[in-house]
Order: C-alpha cells, then sequence, then structure tokens
C-alpha cells in the first residue's frame, strides 16, 4: 500500500472555499495523539456511535494510521481541538475483471457534525479528496455508503451489489456436494495468522475486491486488543483439502433464542473459499448445525452458488442493496486497465459535472483514447460509466432506465457483452 499519499498538500480550492466561511481544511498528523483522537472522536460521533475509550481511540488510532487523515476545524467553537468535519483516504488496488487491478482512491470516515450540517462541509471535502486522487494520477475513486442518496451528485454510482441472506436451515435442506476435505473448528489466533495469504488469493480474482486493512481481520476474529470481548461468542473453521490444503475458512456468531433452545441464530460474519470444495463444505457446515434454525448472512454475493446447493431456494430470503461505489476519474486509466469478455469498438460521449472525465472516448476491446467526433455510439454521465465499469450492471439496462443515450442500435447490447464479468462483482466488507 503506498505511503506518499499521507503527505500529499492540501487540497487549496477546497481549503480557500472553506475559509471563506471561516473554516480550516487541515491534514491531521497521525504521530500526534492528542489531535488525532480529536479526529477519532468526531468520526465516532459524527456515526452517532459511543464515545470511544481512551485505549478504544488508542486502537482505532492504529488501526486506520496508514490513511490520509483530513479534518475540518471551527477555530471559534466551544471546543476548537475537536473537528466539525472529518474524512480519511487511501490509494489501494481494486480487484477488476481479467484478475488484474487498478489503483483506486479509498474514501472513508465522511462526517460533519451536526452543528455544521448542510453548509457545504462534506462538499469541499469530497471534492478535495477528487482532485487530490487525480493528483496523484488514480483513476477512479470508491466507497461504501451509509445512505444512497448523497454520492451520486460527485459522480458516484453502485458498481458492486450485495445481498443479505437470511435462511430458514429447518426448510433449506443441503443437496450439494460433501467434498472429501475436512472442516476443522480452530483458534481465532491461529486462523489470524492463515487470513491475510488465504484472503489476498481470493480478492486478486475476484473483481470488485479491495485489499483490507489488518485491523479488519483483528476485528472480524475478536482479536483487537482494545475490544476485548468482542470475540467471545464467535466461532471459527477452516476448510482443508485431502492433502490437508487451507482451502477457505467461515467465522460466525451464535445466539439463542431464549424461548426456544433449538432455535439459535447463527451469524455468518465471514465466508471464504478458494474453491468449490471449500465453499461446499463450509456453507453445508453453517445449514447442519444443530440447535440452530435461522443462518443471517450479510453482505453476501449477488449470485451464490448456494441458491443451487439447497432443495428449497424460497428457505433463503434475499435483501440486495447497492454496495461498492464508484466514480471514475480518468476514463483511459480505467478502462484500460480491466479486460474485456468480447471484442468491442465503440465510441462513448462521458458528461462530468465535476469535469474530472467529462469527453469521448474510442474503446477498441481495452484500449482507449480520446477523439473528436460529434457521433458517438452511446452518451452517458459519469455515474453511468462508473456504475457499467465492473460488469455487475447492464447497459441495456441503464439505457431503458434513462441513464444512457443509444446514438447507434445495438451498442448498449455490445457494451454489455463485453463489459460482462464471468464473476459477479462482489465486495465482501465495508470501509
Ligand atoms: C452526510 C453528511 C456528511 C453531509 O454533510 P454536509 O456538510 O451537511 O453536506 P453538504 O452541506 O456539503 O452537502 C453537499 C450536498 O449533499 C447533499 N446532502 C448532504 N447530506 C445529505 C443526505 N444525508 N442525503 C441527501 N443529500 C445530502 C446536500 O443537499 C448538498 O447537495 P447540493 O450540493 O447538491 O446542493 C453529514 O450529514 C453527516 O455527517 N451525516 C452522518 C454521517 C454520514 O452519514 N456520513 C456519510 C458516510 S458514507
Amino acid at each position: 500500500m503506498a505511503t506518499n499519499h499521507k503527505s500529499l498538500l492540501i487540497d487549496a480550492k477546497s481549503a480557500r472555499a472553506l475559509e471563506m466561511n471561516n473554516l480550516r481544511l487541515a491534514l491531521v498528523n497521525t504521530d500526534h495523539s492528542a489531535s488525532y483522537e480529536r479526529w477519532v472522536q468526531a468520526d465516532t460521533r459524527g456515526f452517532n456511535s459511543p464515545e470511544r475509550s481512551a485505549d478504544e481511540a488508542r486502537g482505532m488510532m492504529d488501526g486506520v494510521a496508514y490513511r490520509r487523515v483530513t479534518g475540518v476545524y471551527d477555530d471559534s467553537a466551544a471546543d476548537p481541538a475537536t473537528p466539525v468535519g472529518t474524512v480519511s483516504s487511501w490509494p489501494g488496488p481494486l480487484t477488476v475483471p481479467g484478475s488484474r487491478a487498478v489503483q483506486a482512491w479509498a474514501i472513508s470516515s465522511v462526517t460533519v457534525s451536526p452543528t455544521h450540517r448542510r453548509r457545504g462541509i462534506a462538499r469541499a471535502m469530497l471534492e478535495a479528496e477528487l482532485r487530490t486522487a487525480v493528483a496523484s494520477a488514480v483513476p477512479l475513486a470508491m466507497l461504501t455508503v451509509s445512505e444512497a442518496t448523497i454520492y451520486e451528485r460527485f459522480g458516484f454510482a453502485p458498481a458492486a451489489m450485495a445481498a443479505d441472506l437470511t435462511i430458514d436451515t429447518r426448510r433449506a435442506r443441503w443437496v450439494g456436494a460433501t467434498p472429501s476435505g475436512r472442516v476443522h473448528f480452530v483458534e481465532r489466533a491461529q486462523l489470524r495468522r492463515d487470513v491475510d495469504s488465504l484472503v489476498n488469493s481470493w480478492r486478486v480474482q475476484s473483481p470488485g475486491e479491495i485489499l483490507a486493512w489488518p485491523r479488519l481481520w483483528d476485528l472480524q476474529l475478536g482479536l483487537a486488543t482494545d475490544e476485548p470481548d468482542s470475540g467471545k461468542h464467535l466461532r471459527a473453521v477452516r476448510y482443508d483439502d485431502e492433502n490437508g490444503q487451507a482451502q477457505g475458512f467461515a467465522i460466525y456468531k451464535l445466539k439463542e433464542d431464549e424461548q426456544d433452545y433449538s432455535r439459535h441464530t447463527a451469524t455468518l460474519t465471514y465466508l471464504l473459499a478458494l474453491t468449490p470444495d471449500a465453499y461446499s463444505a463450509l456453507w453445508q457446515h453453517m445449514l447442519e448445525l444443530d440447535l440452530t434454525a435461522t443462518v443471517k448472512a450479510p453482505l453476501r454475493s449477488v449470485d451464490e452458488p448456494l441458491l443451487w446447493q439447497v432443495d428449497n431456494q424460497r428457505a433463503i430470503e434475499q435483501r440486495h442493496h447497492d454496495h461498492l461505489w464508484l466514480r471514475i476519474l480518468d476514463v483511459v486509466g480505467a478502462l484500460s486497465a480491466r479486460s474485456y469478455a468480447a471484442p468491442l469498438d465503440l465510441t462513448i460521449a462521458v458528461t462530468d459535472d465535476l469535469d474530472f472525465a467529462a469527453g469521448t472516448y474510442r474503446v477498441r476491446n481495452a484500449v482507449v483514447e480520446p477523439v473528436e467526433t460529434a457521433t458517438p455510439d452511446l452518451t452517458m454521465p459519469v455515474n453511468s460509466l462508473s456504475a457499467l465499469y465492473l460488469g455487475g450492471v447492464s447497459a441495456t439496462t441503464l439505457r431503458d432506465a434513462g441513464r444512457i443515450t443509444e446514438h447507434t442500435a445495438g451498442a448498449a447490447a455490445a457494451m454489455d457483452t463485453a463489459f460482462r464479468s464471468p464473476q459477479t462483482p462482489w465486495l465482501s466488507l465495508w470501509f
């Protein structure tokens, strides 16, 4: 993960805009614990979470210190050391179709204090992030969102969806394969040692996945020292193939039903499988847990083989929702980073209110170049191109929704054939 993003200069245009309102945009020194701790508490407060103890704040500070951490300060406020706006960002690899990666500017921790809302602080921070990404030659930005209504105006669109599953295990009988490897219970600390290599093997072949940060796995496994009780209810299992090679794992917690001890609920917090056998064995383990009536599995793919491995798909309720939002900043850089499923030769006019990506581009397979033409095959806002980027959304659907204009008959269908990804894009975490 690149580190020079932390020392890039603050964006002058947003700094000026905020200064006009007597506000100050500043980078937070992540080595300076007093101001950094105030930033962490402001971020936490912004998401309506409880105030962090000194230990918890220290854990968060260590966990996100690799990020570029920015605050907006009101020096006239009663507590001027606590920022009224927070944002953090970092560049990292995003997997794109073709088992390739593109650098993407991840944006997180976007909060504005309720005392300062709707005065343009979030806009100043976000535009600053996008300009900083462009200045660093990063071709797209990405985020996961608390509310789906905020980011379209900045050029973002949902590009990978997720499904929250609720499985009635009494009605969903396993009819998939029973692989010859073994599922083992493992100590969480033991699994922590294997997690990075398992997850990274998976990440580089799964469009939509990003490189996670170390603290995420400490938290997933209940091993973060500042949250000592969080692991109590977690169970960890690992699947080893017939050669004893680890090929996947699942982390879950169980909650009993106080009225009926035979109706526990298992919440699957993470399941990763490098092989179809690992996938089958781990899901079979989950569905056949005794004393358990429900398995909840949030943030799964919208295209789970599991649906075809039970005798009753209706026993699996699915709630689909937008998850990974992308914003292309450099059309040539972004589109030439991925591979295409079919030959393509299209001219696409892109509109962009913030002007980063505006222009007309000829896309010939993965060769992308700006062109001068008054007759493009398709015209679309940068949001639509960003939605289509990973192949998780169809161009014909966006055309029918009025979000793409088709000037040449068949152009949207041709785009679909080429942009399609054999693996449905999916991001398995929040950031
Ligand atoms: C969402 C939040 C960051 C907005 O901050 P803000 O400084 O009030 O936003 P701004 O004044 O810069 O508004 C920028 C634009 O977004 C719009 N907007 C802001 N919050 C919005 C919301 N919750 N829903 C829809 N639109 C919103 C504004 O109307 C404005 O639109 P315009 O510029 O097109 O006229 C702030 O309300 C907040 O901290 N909320 C709680 C934490 C959160 O949800 N963060 C987002 C994490 S993904």
